[in-house]
């Protein structure tokens, strides 16, 4: 059940980002009618990730990582440490990017869609590795009891 949670939540954000980067290419073509949902469908498959992640958060607790030591300070500083900033960055931006476009501001839309974009591709091709590094080294690190 683990396994199987772990897996649905990686692969709707990796989805998600695929939509956006298709999101991004249909508006570069100037279709903002597919522009406009397929934009709401990656919105909708990370917050699908995030309900996953938090379900197998409550169940199972955390992973940390037992890699190499060599390692182990990229893991935190390259990969998970900007992954949870960003990640927690990303929603209220992609709030704000939708708030703006569906007002009709399509100048402070794109303004920060341009920043917004990078974050979220980095945030789900970030967590693609997290995923494996921690499939291949990951140590159960338990849960958390109130
Ligand atoms: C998280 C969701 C969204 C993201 C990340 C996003 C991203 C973007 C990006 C990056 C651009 C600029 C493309 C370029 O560089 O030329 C753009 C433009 C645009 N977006 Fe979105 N978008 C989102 C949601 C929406 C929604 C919901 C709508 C419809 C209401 C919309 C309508 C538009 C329109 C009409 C433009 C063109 C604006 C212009 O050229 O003046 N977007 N969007």
């Amino acid at each position: 059940m683990k396994e199987l949670i772990s897996l649905l939540a990686v692969w709707s954000i990796v989805l998600s980002g695929l939509a956006l980067v298709g999101g991004v290419v249909l508006i570069r073509r100037g279709d903002r009618v597919n522009h406009h949902r397929v934009m709401l469908t990656a919105t909708f498959l990370a917050a699908l990730f995030l309900v996953f992640y938090l379900t197998r958060w409550a169940l199972y607790g955390t992973t940390a990582y037992g890699g190499p030591e060599a390692w182990r300070w990229a893991y935190y500083l390259l990969l998970l440490i900007p992954h949870t900033l960003l990640a927690a960055l990303n929603g209220p931006l992609a709030l704000y990017v939708i708030w703006r476009a569906l007002r009709g501001e399509f100048t402070l839309h794109k303004r920060w869609a341009r920043v917004l974009v990078p974050i979220w591709i980095y945030v789900a091709l970030s967590g693609w590795a997290i995923y494996l590094i921690l499939k291949r080294y990951g140590v159960e690190a338990g849960t958390i009891s109130f």
